[in-house]
């Protein structure tokens, strides 16, 4: 009997396919119709608007149906060599790609050692010794049980401070959502350089140079090294300070030196640093994004903002995150993530969509489109809180998975949850990301209890 459902229902999920193809361009003309209106330059609206994720959700169901790997001689990525673009949107390519570390190479090496000054960092590494040593030191470092018993209890006084300071009117990845992690950084990584202002810029045009300066702007990479010059001078400082002055603090600095004393592999003074700066660079500009982009987008809706709320103020904490995590889906910290072929490899062998993605292509796993695969996802373009947390791809999938992933699950509803609990909590302003790739402002106001 199943198999005679199948039959049917196959078909007809190719039918549902094709159709929200359909609708995404029906929608992407809808815009440009919008953008041909108005006032102001067009190719300046244009670019305005395919930064949204909602025109790239759109555009990408158009390539899911119809050109799901989609081969472009043109390079889309030049800082990064690569000799032309593929787009994969199935969700099963996207894990597939992802999944094919041998076929398929993380690029950011050669970025990754000009911030060091030096070595590779572990996710510039393909599987190997070095990736092994790395990871597996710091994951001894950084405990998974650190997360409830060190990190979240801080964050969630350090959120309530920062939210009662505002008086009720808040900017909030100024005051609240790059304060958290820096302090995080400062206090649980034991690193809080030279000063709060100077370690969250830092840190900011070093992940931007790293993994969004997708035009290789000269300007970009004269400011993250900059950056990189002062991160490394600042940690050789703490390393050195803490060898003189030792601390018993519950800190991954602290955690380091005792692996260096039992002569864990790669935890050299040099190893240490590298480590860390990776790590600080993965922290605070992501988790302030992924925080903005979750509030822009229960904003968008304001059932779910209701929801959202009610969940905050009677302490559904899962409930509360399943609405972070969905809010994040449709509008995410990124839209893919992006490898090169080592080789001429097949994507979707045995299938109509099989194709060749030819050797040095820079193959971008759409991660936006891969979490909305209606053939794979049920009721895909809804927002729900009932779906599996393993269904998201918010930061990444496979070997290179987030090394942060277990911090921000807890971490990221523990910054918006007081927020999310004041009383006629509203929108002052829209998010201003300016000509950065990253959340400026984004004034909120509420009523002060
Ligand atoms: C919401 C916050 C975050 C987001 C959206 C995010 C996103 C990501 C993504 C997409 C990747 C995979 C990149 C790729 O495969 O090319 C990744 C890897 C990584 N992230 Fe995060 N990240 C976040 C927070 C953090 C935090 C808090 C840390 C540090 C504690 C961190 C450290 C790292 C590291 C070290 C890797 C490399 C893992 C490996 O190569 O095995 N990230 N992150």
């Amino acid at each position: 009997m199943a198999a005679i459902l199948n039959l049917f229902s196959t078909p007809l999920s190719v039918l549902r396919n094709w159709l929200v193809g359909l609708g995404g361009i029906a929608h992407l003309a809808m815009v440009g119709l919008g953008l041909l209106g108005g006032e102001g330059n067009f190719k300046a609206k244009l670019g305005a608007v395919l930064k949204q994720a909602s025109t790239q959700r759109h555009l990408f169901a158009v390539l899911r149906a119809f050109v799901p790997n989609l081969l472009l001689s043109r390079q889309l990525v030049r800082s990064y060599e690569n000799t032309g673009t593929a787009l994969i949107t199935r969700r099963q390519d996207v894990l597939d790609v992802l999944n094919r570390n041998d076929d398929f190479a993380v690029v950011y090496e050669p970025r990754m050692r000009k911030i060091t000054e030096g070595e590779n960092f572990f996710l510039g590494m393909q599987p190997g010794w070095p990736y092994t040593r790395d990871t597996s030191a710091m994951r001894l470092a950084a405990r998974r049980t650190d997360v409830a018993e060190l990190i979240l209890p801080r964050a969630a006084a350090k959120t309530e401070e920062f939210v009662a300071a505002s008086g009720g009117s808040i900017d909030l990845p100024q005051d609240l959502t790059l304060r958290v992690p820096y302090d995080m950084v400062a206090t649980y990584f034991g690193t809080p350089g030279p000063s709060e202002r100077e370690m969250i810029d830092w840190m900011t045009i070093m992940f931007w140079y790293l993994f969004s300066d997708l035009g290789a702007d000269p300007e970009v990479e004269r400011k993250a090294m900059a950056a990189a010059t002062g991160g490394r001078a600042a940690l050789d400082q703490t390393i050195a300070a803490r060898k003189t002055n030792p601390t018993d603090s519950e800190d991954l600095i602290n955690r380091c030196l005792a692996l260096q004393t039992s002569g864990t592999p790669g935890m050299d003074d040099m190893g240490i640093r590298n480590n860390i700066i990776g790590l600080q660079i993965g922290a605070i500009p992501t988790i302030s994004k992924a925080c903005n982009h979750a509030m822009e987008e229960l904003f968008n809706r304001p059932a779910e903002l209701e929801g959202a709320q009610k969940a905050a103020r009677a302490g559904d904490d899962h409930l509360l995150a399943q609405y972070i995590w969905e809010a994040l889906r449709f509008n995410p910290h990124q839209p893919l993530i992006y490898r090169r072929a080592l080789r001429d490899a097949v994507i979707a062998p045995s299938t109509l969509r099989r194709r060749t993605i030819p050797k040095d292509t820079m193959v971008m796993a759409v991660s936006l489109a891969a979490t909305f695969d209606n053939l794979d996802i049920e009721d895909a373009n809804s927002f729900r809180t009932d779906r599996a947390f393993d269904l998201y791809m918010t930061w990444g999938y496979g070997m290179h998975l987030c090394f942060g992933a277990a911090i921000n699950r807890q971490i990221i509803p523990a910054i918006l949850k007081p927020l999310l609990r004041q009383k006629n909590l509203r929108r002052a302003g829209e998010v201003e990301r300016g000509e950065t790739p990253f959340p400026q402002h984004f004034r909120l106001e509420f009523d002060p209890a």
